[in-house]
């Protein structure tokens, strides 16, 4: 398959071959060529340049030509932390919270995830899979190329798997590049109420073995946070995971700063995702590490919650990835675009801060910046074309606005079904 993307008017997001992500101020480049062109083979991107170059590079005669006609060409999103598998919605819970109920307050009662994990427990692998791929399409058409998609509604071994189980037959069966996240500790299960520590045994002994076993899942997280999982507890759990070969992307500093983001770093976490909480101090401890720091602004947004620190985490010269958290209780949200949005408007990010962080960066927190993430030679080909903008800025500017207009994943178009 050879294709030619011709008069592109921006084409944006083009980084060198050795970069895995950006930090501090290297994050305000989003490098780009006007009036330009793009060529695919086998999947991946072969070349680009300016269009008043075309005419120098020899390509083959058997190319397909796509004609941008003015409209710009980003990289596509990388959505680094989501929660897409799960079971009818939680529409009820907005109404209480908008009556004065906090999300602390809603899990305490017992629902919030525990009420997702009800309705998870009564639904057939099937139905799940055909909800979950009505939310893949919404994203795909939204953007997105690179998915993670937690498990943590299952709460015991049969119904984690089960999820799990979905994510896996999401990845055949999607153009999307999916990788799977194992959260048997999002909350001690109903049948576990007050015996927390018989609950994070059964996650260590039955479940990862069990996840590791049919090879389900690439990496692990826990929801470390007040009311949820301790620090020590979450040690243990990564320990165990890393046994097993599943690295770290854990919940951390969401609802208290309270010691997710040091446990994840110690323990060398991919990833440490939230950080509405996180102080100026703890940023210190991601200084030097291999740990993306993770922002969630939809979810700040839905909840009507502080949003992390994220200017300052880039003023102090650290990357910063952010992912939109797509769960029924606290973001029910793929739209990365508005994620960006929200990061420029209510975090302070530039675009080209925001843009990187919810491509090379995101990518970086799912382990796949090597292959996605940006307009690169012998990366994978997934970009969108827009419909003519003014600017790259016009992207988050444009909050609600829908810019896109035609997507290739995988070097080929995505056409969006109709379910
Ligand atoms: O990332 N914070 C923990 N887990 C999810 C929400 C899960 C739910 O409410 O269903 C989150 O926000
Ligand atoms: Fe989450």
């Amino acid at each position: 398959m050879k294709l030619l993307v011709t008069n592109i008017a921006f084409l944006a997001g083009i980084q060198p071959t050795d970069k895995l992500r950006l930090e501090g101020k290297e994050m305000a480049r989003l490098e780009t060529i006007a009036n330009a062109f793009l060529y695919v083979e086998d999947g991946r991107i072969h070349s680009y340049g300016a269009m008043s170059d075309l005419a120098k590079c020899s390509l083959p005669s058997d190319v397909q030509q796509i004609d941008a006609k003015g409209g710009s060409v980003l990289p596509s999103w990388c959505d680094s932390h989501t929660h897409i598998v799960f079971a009818g919605s939680r529409e009820q819970e907005f109404v209480d919270k908008i009556r004065g109920l906090s999300y602390a307050e809603i899990a305490k009662r017992g629902g919030g995830i525990l009420n997702s994990a009800d309705k998870l427990h009564d639904m057939s692998e099937d139905e799940l899979y055909q909800q979950a791929m009505r939310r893949v399409d919404e994203v795909i058409r939204k953007g997105t190329g690179c998915i993670e998609i937690k498990s943590g509604y299952g709460l015991n071994t049969a119904d984690e798997l089960k999820m799990l189980r979905v994510i896996k037959r999401i990845k055949e069966t999607t153009p999307l590049k999916v990788v799977a996240t194992f959260l048997g500790a999002h909350a001690v299960s109903r049948e576990y109420a007050g015996r927390q520590s018989e609950y994070v045994d059964l996650v260590i002994r039955e479940m990862i073995p069990a996840v590791a076993k049919e090879n389900l899942a690439e990496y692990i997280d826990v929801f470390c946070d007040t009311g949820f999982f301790t620090p020590e507890e979450t040690a243990r759990i990564l320990e165990a995971g890393t046994k097993y070969g599943m690295r770290g992307k854990i919940h951390a500093d969401e609802l208290a700063s309270s010691g997710g983001v040091e446990v994840g770093v110690r323990h060398n976490a991919l990833s440490v995702d939230h950080l509405e909480s996180m102080t100026a101090e703890t940023i210190e401890t991601l200084r030097g590490s291999e740990t993306m720091p993770t922002a969630l602004p939809g979810t700040s947004f839905f909840l009507n919650m502080p949003f992390a620190l994220g200017r300052k985490v880039i003023d102090e010269g650290l990357p910063l990835a952010v992912a939109s958290d797509y769960n029924p209780g606290s973001t029910p949200s793929g739209d990365m675009k508005f994620v960006i949005s929200l990061a420029c408007i209510k975090m302070r990010l530039l675009p080209a801060e925001a843009i990187n962080a919810g491509t090379m960066n995101s990518a970086y927190a799912m382990g796949l910046s090597k292959d996605y993430g940006s307009i690169t030679k012998g990366k994978v080909a997934n970009f969108y074309i827009t419909k003519p903008i003014p600017s790259v800025d016009f992207i988050p500017y444009a909050y609600t606005t829908p810019i896109i207009d035609r997507i290739f994943l995988r070097g080929e178009e995505y056409i969006p079904q109709t379910v």
